[in-house]
């Protein structure tokens, strides 16, 4: 199998990974590359020159690491203009029962597109969650079964347009092609979560520097996507403010000695600054630098609430509670800091399913790129399961709406392995 390449270009940085997949869906790393992000901003393109450079940057240290150039990538998007919304369509199938085909899905994924569509907005992912067949409800995988009447609950996000063209011609002018894309959140939790949290339901929040994107899974399948247009910087800007000090020194003390929860600081605990104006280096509470960490966490998690309750979920049935990723979640006492302000159960999301460069890689802020490659992988594993679908019908020559969708979805991963 040829190489895949994800592309995560992030507010603080921008990630090209390279990896080859096994059959056992185990992620094999062989270059990684790496460029603080110049000309982007929480995923606008703000000067094109100065981010094609950061893109080719990033790009050219992965090649060179993995030994092997790459012509496309698998891009992660994102930015303040992405939203969600859950469509329910019916399909009728026949009077008596017929079987269920590929061809089925793909016509009510269409039908929810269609619905979706709103001027100045593309359509990023069309997920089809909770199938009812017939009168049954809970239908899991309805392909092969035999109905009447299918309907499917799709989940639908997209992004506003001008965000989708400019990052394209980054990209374009980079020398690349893009040969699949994914909402930057379902790829972060297709790298951190399990199974189990997807069916029991889980929140996940990927905060990085400049968004804090997050998705909501119930009994296996997406059921909200968001994100609030703030993150890390933030942090890290007001903490600058407060102290009077720069942006590189405020970071440096919030990786240093920040923590995301005031009350359990010591009243005592110093830490020590060099203001702007002053010769010397000057002590400072270090509760009071956690006191203005928590109340920035606590505006985005105030605004990421509100988004969620906007959008129908219930935080309480989500039993297996939040997952927190993307570089922010290094923040020390961050779990604390969720588990007290959600009341539920949190914990700190790590890429898992990696096996070449796995002591780099394993990182949260590295959520994202991980997630790309499995996504990127999996549609090409639906693509040779739709092939041996459409070769068993062509057999049986009951075969043009599953050859169709065949042909889409090949158009769509052209050039991907
Ligand atoms: N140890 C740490 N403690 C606190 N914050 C940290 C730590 N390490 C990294 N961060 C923060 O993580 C943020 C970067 O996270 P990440 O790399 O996930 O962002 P990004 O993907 O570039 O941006 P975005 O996804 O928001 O566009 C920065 O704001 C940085 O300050
Ligand atoms: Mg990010």
């Amino acid at each position: 199998m040829k190489a895949l390449t994800a592309l995560d270009i992030g507010t603080s940085k921008i990630v090209a990974l390279m990896a080859e997949v096994d059959s056992y869906g185990d992620i094999h790393v062989i270059g990684l590359g790496e460029c603080p992000s110049k000309g982007i901003d929480r995923g606008y393109i703000t000067r094109l020159d100065l981010a094609v450079a950061s893109v080719a940057s990033a790009l050219k240290d992965a090649q060179e690491m993995a030994g092997v150039k790459t012509s496309s990538v698998v891009l992660g998007l994102s930015g303040p203009t992405l939203k969600s919304q859950n469509e329910k369509d019916l399909l009728n199938i026949a009077p008596q029962p017929a079987e269920i085909d590929y061809s089925h899905i793909q016509r009510l994924i269409e039908k929810a597109i269609l619905r979706s569509k709103e001027e100045g907005y593309e359509i990023l992912d069309a997920i089809p969650r909770k199938f009812i067949l017939d009168e049954q409800e809970g239908v899991i995988d309805p392909v092969g079964l035999l109905g009447s009447k299918i309907s499917a609950e799709v989940h639908v996000v997209k992004i506003g347009s001008s965000l989708v063209k400019n990052t394209e011609k980054v990209i374009l002018n980079a020398g690349l092609s893009i040969n699949a894309r994914f909402p930057s959140a379902l790829a972060s939790a297709e790298a951190v979560l399990t199974l189990e949290e997807k069916e029991e339901g889980v929140l996940l929040v990927d905060m990085g520097a400049g968004l804090t994107n997050f998705a909501v899974f119930s009994e296996g399948s997406i059921l909200a996507t968001g994100v609030i247009p703030m993150g890390g910087l933030n942090i890290t800007k007001d903490i600058a403010h407060f102290m009077k000090i720069t942006n590189e020194q405020a970071e440096r003390i919030k990786i240093e000695s920040g923590y995301a929860l005031a009350d359990v600081v010591n009243e005592t605990e110093r830490v020590k600054i060099k203001p702007r104006g002053e010769e010397r280096e000057v002590a400072v509470s270090r509760k009071q630098l956690a006191e203005v960490i928590q109340i920035r966490l606590e505006e985005i998690m105030e605004r990421v609430s509100e988004s969620l309750s906007s959008q129908g979920v219930n935080l309480d049935t989500l039993h297996a509670g939040i997952v927190i990723t993307g570089g922010s979640s290094k923040l020390a006492g961050i779990k604390e800091f969720l588990e007290r302000y959600f009341d539920l159960p949190v914990r700190v999301g790590f890429p898992t399913g990696i096996v070449g460069l796995k002591e780099k890689v394993q990182d949260p802020a590295y959520a994202t790129a991980v997630g790309l490659i499995k996504l990127a992988y999996k549609k090409h594993t639906e693509e040779r399961l739709v092939s041996r679908s459409y070769t068993e019908n062509r057999e049986s020559n009951n075969s043009f709406n599953v050859y169709n969708l065949l042909m889409k979805i090949k158009s769509f991963f052209r050039d991907i392995m």
